[in-house]
């Protein structure tokens, strides 16, 4: 059983939100009812790619509870037809020459009530006359392929960018005089983030302050404030993001979608406040998706097992618009870690980015700015380079793992990882699944009869985007704000940038007060998520949230630590430099019992005690975090499948997971996102799949043909941990929440080919159905 502390600190707790979460008392969206309130709708296009003829709204206009109706000429009236995407891209807000994508936004209804907003959608009349659709992106720059973004000037085809890393020349070099080399085509497919509570707004314009508040479960509302700020050409302070409790992001909500535009034009035209929420269906079509990597990787190696050098090409699908969240330098995120935990002498990634007719996006899904898709290609190219060598996958690991003494390690790519001891880890994950009990008991399998693997996955993370020098979303540097006021009774309020999704923050950033402080968490009021009441910073992606602002807090907390000390000299008489910190408290050097708490130096600060010259009175400090590197949290997993040769039934018997994110603040809230994030790699390795026909149609817009695991799929997790702290961070933490995300689908697809390898099966594509297991058994894999 889990024991549970009141730590005053880091420790086991549960979470403060709980108390409203789990009686159903939180405060969502959809939850904000203002006086006089309407509803938007969304009208959406059936083709994935047609030119609009005309738009009839009159009907629709003429139905008795409609408000307004907006279309793209209305808005570009307002020169709001088209907005910034978070990569300096342009994104249609209501299509106004060509629909791009199934699903793409053509008109929004205001309505007195949810039901007659959308019963008018169907009034509308548009004629389109549709186009060719590009579906495949490695089909997406043919010559005769149809382009996409006509509206963009000097756009002759759909190309976005060219990107790459490492030293092309030095890489070739190694292939050409490489004893083996293997090549695989691997592909990352269109998966979906699907967080629980769908997206949506509640805007609200007030004409008499010309002050816009805008409810909105964004995970970056200070960024989001300033592109509303320069579209609109208003100042921030007259607009208010408020992002209140947020039921699941992971990537999906940090894109601004064309229905945030539409409700907050909707308001201005009505003069009341007007919400929008999407269905699930809409959720899954329109909003920002994740991977869509098609990749070739090669490995050059010794014959013993030895890898040399990596090389990798890809074809990234971005959509129709490039609304992918990736810092300016880097539009492929920090795919460049494909190096992943091995040793190698040279290594070379070169990624396209194409326009498809597709939703676009490209955002995360916990996966650390395409860090998941690097983790995936890595580990499986492992596994190939084990079945071409006959070698075991933990012994080739084992043998190109870099070793504690390398770091800080300057990979090929640029990156320096900033600690790590990863033999450790995966000794660790190999004992506590009984490696070689598991492959006695393979080995002594009959032939013929059910099948069993045996996968490995070993990953390298690399979060806490900044520093600002190197990262900045459209130009906004990445580093985050915190304030921290203490008040007289000694109760405490913590203000930070970032803003939860249901990670905990409440929780874990007042265990970090409480650490540096002494403050109990639960007289630690943790306020993030409102523009109005929070300093800026860039929000919560990429598990940035603990490498940034958990870092911003803890220099917050020192900067008051700090301040505290003066006015305990003060109190005590004494040189602040005779004075010594235990948690809680200052006291005399010498003198243990000479000292004041914090809670007696907190009221003594806004008393009538004097000061010494140049201490300011009260209690409370402000910081801007700027990261000097990011943390490079990793992990060992290995999992344990049994599969059925008759139809291909895969079932997940065992899931060892060692993950090591550095110091944890809350030991149970990381093993909480460690569930989490291996219950998602389950679905993505056997069960998620964005899909579209030839036609560009989706074919997975409900949680009916997109699967999403249960906890019938998910074994009983067995989770083990090392602690190698961030030598840079100010409390040795490491980011986490995405870890586990990244690191576990190449740990299922390993097991299940492990299974197949009898079969001669080297490689096959997520997500590994049924169906497509019982393909590759037979030899004839399905392409996704
Ligand atoms: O950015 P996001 O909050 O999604 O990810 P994170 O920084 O990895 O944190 C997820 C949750 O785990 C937060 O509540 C963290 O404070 C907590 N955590 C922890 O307790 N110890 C760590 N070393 C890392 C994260």
């Amino acid at each position: 059983m889990t024991t549970v502390d009141k730590p005053i600190g880091f420790g086991r707790m549960h979470r403060k939100e709980d108390a409203r979460f789990v009686r159903g008392r939180g405060t969502y969206v959809d939850d904000v009812n203002l006086p006089g309130m309407l509803y938007g709708a969304v009208l959406r296009s059936p083709f994935a790619h047609a030119r609009i003829v005309s738009i009839d709204t009159a009907a629709a206009q003429a139905h008795p509870k409609v408000k307004a109706v907006i279309t793209g000429q209305t808005l570009e009236g307002l020169k709001l037809a088209w907005m910034p995407t978070l990569s300096q891209d342009t994104q249609a807000v209501l299509a106004t020459d060509k629909v791009r994508f199934q699903g793409q936004e053509v008109a929004f209804v205001v309505a007195e009530d949810k039901y007659a907003a959308r019963d008018a959608l169907e009034l509308i009349d548009v004629e389109y006359e549709p186009l060719p659709a590009v579906v495949d992106a490695r089909r997406a720059l043919d010559p005769d392929a149809p382009v996409i973004r006509d509206d963009k000037e000097g756009q002759t085809d759909n190309h976005i960018f060219d990107w790459g890393a490492g030293d092309e020349a030095a890489t070739d070099a190694v292939f050409a005089s490489a004893e083996v080399v293997v090549a695989q085509d691997v592909l990352y497919p269109r998966v979906h983030p699907a967080p629980l509570e769908t997206c949506g707004a509640v805007a609200d314009f007030d004409a008499v302050t010309g002050k816009l508040t805008m409810w909105c479960n964004t995970q970056a509302p200070h960024a989001h404030r300033t592109v509303y700020a320069l579209v609109a050409g208003l100042p921030e302070h007259k607009i208010r993001v408020i992002s209140p409790d947020v039921g699941g992001g992971f990537g999906n909500k940090v894109p601004i979608y064309p229905g945030y535009v539409c409700a907050i034009v909707g308001s201005i035209v009505t003069g009341k406040p007007v919400k929008w929420m999407e269905d699930r269906s809409e959720n899954l079509m329109s909003t920002g998706f994740a991977r869509d990597y098609h990749m070739r990787g090669e490995v050059a190696a010794t014959r013993d097992g030895r890898i040399r050098a990596l090389r990798v090409k890809v074809v990234a699908d971005h959509g129709a618009f490039n609304g992918t969240a990736q810092p300016t330098k880097f539009p492929a995120g920090f795919f460049h870690v494909f190096t992943g935990s091995y040793d190698v002498e040279a290594a070379h990634c070169a990624v396209t980015g194409v326009y498809t007719n597709k939703a676009p996006g490209g955002v995360a899904y916990a996966c650390s700015f395409r860090i998941t898709e690097a983790a995936y290609l890595i580990e499986r190219m492992v596994d190939v380079l084990a079945y071409e060598l006959d070698m075991d996958p933990a012994e080739l690991r084992m043998k190109n793992l870099l070793k504690p003494e390398q770091f800080p390690y300057p990979s090929p790519t640029g990156w320096e990882y900033d600690s790590g001891d990863y033999p450790r880890a995966l000794q660790l994950a190999l004992d506590m699944a009984g490696y070689a009990e598991l492959r006695a008991e393979q080995a002594s399998r009959p032939a013929g009869g059910p099948l069993m693997g045996i996968g490995i996955s070993f990953f390298t993370e690399a979060v806490g985007a900044g520093p600002r020098k190197h990262m900045d979303i459209l130009g906004l540097g990445m580093a985050d704000g915190a304030e921290l006021r203490v008040h007289p009774t000694g109760k405490a309020v913590l203000r930070i940038s970032v803003q939860s999704q249901g990670q905990g923050h409440e929780t874990t950033y007042a265990q970090i007060v409480a650490e540096e402080l002494g403050i109990p968490p639960d007289d630690v009021e943790v306020v993030h998520g409102d523009t109005d009441q929070t300093p800026f910073g860039l929000g919560t992606y990429g598990s940035r949230s603990t490498p940034v602002s958990g870092a911003a807090t803890a220099v917050v907390a020192r900067k008051v630590r700090e301040r505290a000390r003066q006015v305990a000299s003060a109190m005590l008489e004494v040189d602040p430099g005779d004075l010594e910190w235990e948690k809680g408290r200052w006291y005399v050097r010498g003198d243990h019992a000479q000292g004041r708490s914090i809670q007696e130096i907190a009221l003594a600060a806004h008393s009538s005690l004097e000061l010494p010259e140049g201490v300011e009175g009260h209690l409370d400090a402000t910081t801007v975090y700027n990261p000097p590197n990011l943390t490079f949290p990793f992990g060992a997993y290995i999992c344990v499948v049994d599969v059925d040769p008759g139809t291909g039934q895969v079932k997940v018997r065992r899931f060892v997971a060692v993950d090591d994110c550095g110091v944890r603040i809350n030991p149970m809230i990381v093993e909480g996102q460690v569930h989490g994030g291996l219950a998602d790699g389950i679905g993505m390795a056997l069960m998620e799949l964005i899909a579209f026909d030839e036609d560009g149609n989706c074919l997975g817009a409900s949680f009916m043909d997109y699967l999403l695991p249960t906890a019938m799929e998910c074994p009983s997790w067995e989770l083990g941990e090392t602690v190698t702290p961030s030598p840079h961070h100010p409390i040795g933490a490491k980011g986490v929440g995405e870890s586990a995300t990244v690191g576990s689908p190449a740990a299922v697809v390993n097991a299940v080919l492990d299974a197949l390898k009898p079969h001669g099966v080297r490689h096959a594509d997520m997500p590994l159905t049924p169906a497509h297991v019982w393909r590759a058994i037979q030899g004839r894999p399905l392409r996704t």
